[in-house]
């Protein structure tokens, strides 16, 4: 079986893109999958959180990848900073990767363009990344568009380090979904829907009541020629609108178009505010149960144990490769 590795942050607000982009090819892949899924506490502190509120978050992320189909039985979920590994491997990552490469990356340029000062973790937070997936011999990763870049980086340094010290790292590859692996913000649907921006209707989180799911999309940016067509870059909103659609549903655009007698935006708005409200609904109802167990935490300390049962001979064999210790 492949072995497939993946993190969400636990920084609040895991919406629709987290999952329609990542999540949801979680919950598809482990069946046929050895599935690690992670939540990557050591990624949040690179830039300023509030203590009490991240270990909140951590929680609220490990009961989310419960609720939407993740079976603790089947997948491993686990906190990164359990397991020692992601920060020694990150270590020797970093001394085999290069400035360059790193300020190269969208990312990082997008996270700090015009600032004075530059956190050294913002720099080398992809190293981190590329650790947390070759810790484990990953051969797929599922993320969202947004991370390509960030495993194309992992795969040049597995590749680099293989061809230096002898194979030492499975070198992995991205997946990523054809309908929801860039999901736009819905104000604004030139840029990708984010965690962090400001206005909440730019967004529907996962945990979003029904009130807000419906205001959120009936107040969508579209445009103003009325014509419900499927042209991302002509018609960016409503485009998006469709995409969301057709991740949650599974149907392809052509399909939802071919069905559908709507006389306007509205039509279609209203529509996808009842896909997206039935779509949620069991999640959060999952959510409200788990996130009060005391299980949680049972699942959580099982499942760093298992990871740490993989990544420790990796580990080994990468003290081995690069002579570290006795
Ligand atoms: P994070 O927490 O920012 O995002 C979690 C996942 O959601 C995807 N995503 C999106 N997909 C589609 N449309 C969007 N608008 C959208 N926004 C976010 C992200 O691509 C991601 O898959 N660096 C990672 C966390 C990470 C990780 C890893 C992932 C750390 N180590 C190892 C995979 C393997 C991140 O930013 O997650």
């Amino acid at each position: 079986m492949k072995r497939v590795f993946s993190g969400v942050q636990p920084t609040g607000n895991i919406h629709l893109g987290n999952y329609l982009g990542a999540l949801k090819q979680f919950v598809e892949l482990q069946n046929d999958h050895e599935c690690i899924y992670c939540i990557v506490d050591e990624h949040a502190i690179t830039v300023p959180q509030d203590p009490k509120e991240l270990r909140k978050h951590i929680l609220d992320v490990a009961a989310l990848y419960i609720a939407i189909g993740i079976d603790p039985k089947k997948s491993i979920i686990f906190v990164q900073s359990q397991v020692s590994g992601h920060a020694e491997l990150g270590w020797v990552l970093c001394c085999n990767s290069y400035t360059g490469e790193l300020s190269r990356m969208t990312q990082f340029k997008a996270k700090s363009g015009g600032k004075e000062s530059v956190g050294t973790g913002l720099l080398t937070y992809p190293v981190l990344m590329a650790a947390d997936i070759l810790l484990y011999d990953t051969d797929v990763v599922p993320v969202g568009n947004d991370q390509k870049q960030h495993i194309e980086l992992t795969r040049d340094i597995a590749i680099r380090v293989n061809n230096k010290y002898g194979k030492t790292f499975v070198v992995p590859d991205g997946r990523f979904m054809k309908a929801g692996a860039r999901i736009m913000a819905l104000d604004d649907p030139e840029t990708k829907m984010s965690k962090s921006a400001e206005n909440i209707h730019s967004r529907i989180s996962l945990l979003d009541e029904d009130s807000k799911i419906k205001k959120s999309i009936m107040r969508a940016t579209t445009d103003s020629d009325g014509e419900i067509r499927f042209d991302p870059v002509n018609k960016p909103g409503v485009s998006n609108l469709l995409n969301i659609y057709s991740a949650l549903t599974g149907k392809s655009v052509d399909e939802i178009l071919a069905g559908q007698n709507w006389r306007g935006y509205g039509d279609l708005k209203k529509e996808l505010v009842a896909v997206t409200q039935e779509a949620l609904a069991p999640i959060k109802q999952n959510y409200e149960e788990i996130r009060e167990s005391e299980e949680l935490i049972r699942i959580l300390k099982d499942g760093a144990e298992r990871a740490n049962a993989i990544a420790e001979p990796v580990m080994k064999r990468v003290r081995d490769k690069f002579g570290l210790g006795l």
